[in-house]
Parts: structure tokens; sequence; C-alpha cells
């Protein structure tokens, strides 16, 4: 019965019965992910009689998986690591932007098609809006990275009217693949720069936003320095950072101390939940319920 903990303290969900709808995340390892709590905590809430469950999934099983999502009628489906990627083959449409990105990591079924979709970006998006109160559209962003989460940030914050996106990276061309990727996907002026000093000091001096992509001060690693040295961070520039475990990274610590606003990345994985949410339920998400669940279990984590 440890699950049904799962389902918040005292507030017991709607029981499972013949009217479930069944919705999760494919995903290999998914033992440890975090997103069960955030929905089933979010489904009780709001009285709905869903339930999230984590599938772990084979990269060989992935097709019979999604091909499962249709035969048992699942309310849709996250995908995580490693099959963001692959999954795209095995879908009817794959939604615009998710396209753009090249991931999807979110599946719902839409008039019997299975339509991908990905909600990291627009998770990242809605958080620095709701939470940093920071419209993409007119401004300017350095983006740290160029991983499978810059790509997402990055494309997002492009299709979201971004004016200007300045990619840095510690492989070069790395951040130069992305630069063209984005500039030929949305109007945004987009450069890639080295992660060298100088070049970030001047774009830092010019942007409205930073934001950390790479897994650099993640924990157990948490003490390791900032991959952007401090005193390049000026006091007018929203420092964010996707890592959440710890909340306040060296990264974040280190902008605080120098009068920066910041923005925690516990906020995108609220989100990313939450618009994912919204597709499988129709329902607005109770995205402050969702943070609580989330901040509960990796409490019971620490
Ligand atoms: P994800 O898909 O999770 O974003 P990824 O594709 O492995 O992860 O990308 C990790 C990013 O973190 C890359 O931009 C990587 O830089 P490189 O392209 O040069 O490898 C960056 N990264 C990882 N460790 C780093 C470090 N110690 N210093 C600077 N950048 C680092």
């Amino acid at each position: 019965m440890a699950w049904q903990g799962e389902l918040g303290s005292g507030a017991a969900g709607p029981a499972i019965d013949g009217h479930t709808r069944v919705v999760g995340v494919f995903g290999e390892p998914v033992e440890h992910t975090l997103s069960p709590a955030m929905h089933n905590r979010a489904f009780a809430a709001l009285g709905l009689n869903y339930v999230y469950v984590a599938f772990p999934v084979a990269p060989a099983r992935l097709g019979e998986a999604v091909r499962a999502v249709r035969a048992l009628g699942l309310a849709g489906v996250n995908v995580t690591i490693p099959h963001k990627v692959a999954v795209m083959d095995h879908l009817d449409h794959v939604e615009p932007a998710a396209a753009l990105i090249g991931a999807v990591n979110t599946i719902v079924p839409r008039d019997g098609r299975l339509v991908g979709t990905n909600t990291d970006g627009a998770g990242f998006v809605r958080s620095l809006q709701e939470e940093a109160g920071l419209t993409p559209a007119g401004r300017h962003f350095v983006v740290l990275g160029a991983g499978g989460a810059a790509r997402a940030i990055a494309m997002q914050l492009a299709l979201s009217g971004a004016a200007r996106i300045t990619l840095v990276n510690r492989t070069p061309q790395r951040a130069e693949a992305l630069a063209d990727a984005v500039a030929r996907a949305a109007a945004a002026r987009v450069e890639a720069l080295p992660l060298e000093e100088r070049a970030v000091a001047s774009a830092l001096a010019e942007a409205d936003a930073l934001i950390h992509t790479t897994s650099v001060g993640m924990a157990p690693h948490s003490d390791v320095p900032p991959v952007v040295p401090p005193h390049l961070l000026p006091p007018h520039l929203l420092v964010c950072d996707i890592v959440y475990t710890p909340r306040e990274t060296s990264l974040l610590r280190a902008a605080r101390a120098r009068g920066c606003r910041v923005l925690e990345g516990l906020g995108m994985l609220v989100y990313q939940g939450a618009i994912a949410f919204e597709l499988f339920t129709g329902q607005p998400a109770p995205a402050a319920v969702m943070r609580e669940a989330l901040e509960e279990a990796l409490a019971r984590r620490a």
C-alpha cells in the first residue's frame, strides 16, 4: 500500500474502479520518477478518477508499449530517458514544436491518433512567466549548455518570440549546431559562443536572463564551482538553473550574493508536468499542489 501515501498526506484519492483512466510514464530506469507523486496528488486534489503509474519499458519494446497506449485506452503517457527521441518513430503525428526540439515527452490520443508533444521547453517558459514574471517576447537569453534540455528551452524561447538567444557551450561545435537549428526555426537573432570569460561577460552584460542547462552542480556533486564565474553575473540579470537537487545550486547561491534575481529548477519540473496534466485531463492543472507533492517527495529522498 506504499503508493497510497504518494496520493497525499491524509488526502486519499478516489478509489480505483471500472471508470478509472490510466496515465503514466515510459522510461528505463523509471523507478525513481517523481511524476506519479506529482500527478496522483493533483488528481486527488481535483477529485479526478485518474491514476498515474510508472511503466519500465526497455528500448527494444518501445514500439509495443506505444501500441499499448491505444490498445489499452490510456489517457496519455509521459516519455522519459532513454525514449524521448526514438518514440517519435512510433507516433501518428508529432506536433511542430516537438519536431523542432527533436524530442517528445508526452503522448496523447487525439481523434484515434497518437500525438507526440514536448512540454519541457513550454514548462520552462511557463515557470519563467509564472514565477519570475518574465515573458520571452523581445528578450535576450543566454543559454548555457547545448544538450537536450538546452535545445528544448532555446527552441521554445525562440518560438515564444525571444529577440536574441546566445548559446554558450564547453564544446563550441555543439552550440553552433544548435544555433543553426534554432535560427532556422524562428526569427530570433541566435549566436553561439565558446565558454570563454570575455565572450560570456559581454553577452551577460546585455542579457535579460541566464539559463543554466548542464548537470554541473547537481547532487551529489553540488559543491563544485558554477560553470559561469560569479563575478561575470551583473546584478540586473535573472539567473535560472534547471538543476533542482539541490534547490539552491552553487550558481544560484552565487547569483543571489551578487544581487541577481534567481529562478529555481523545480518550476520547470512542475510546469512540464502541469502542461502534460492539462493534456491528459482537459482541466487546468493545480500547479501549487503539484509543487508541494514534488517538494515532499524530494524531502523524503534527502
Ligand atoms: P541533457 O540532454 O540532459 O541536456 P547532455 O546532452 O548530456 O544532457 O548535455 C549536457 C550539457 O552539459 C552539454 O552542453 C555539456 O557540454 P559539452 O557539449 O561540452 O559536453 C554540458 N556539460 C556537462 N558537464 C560540463 C562541465 N563540467 N562543464 C561545462 N559544461 C558541461
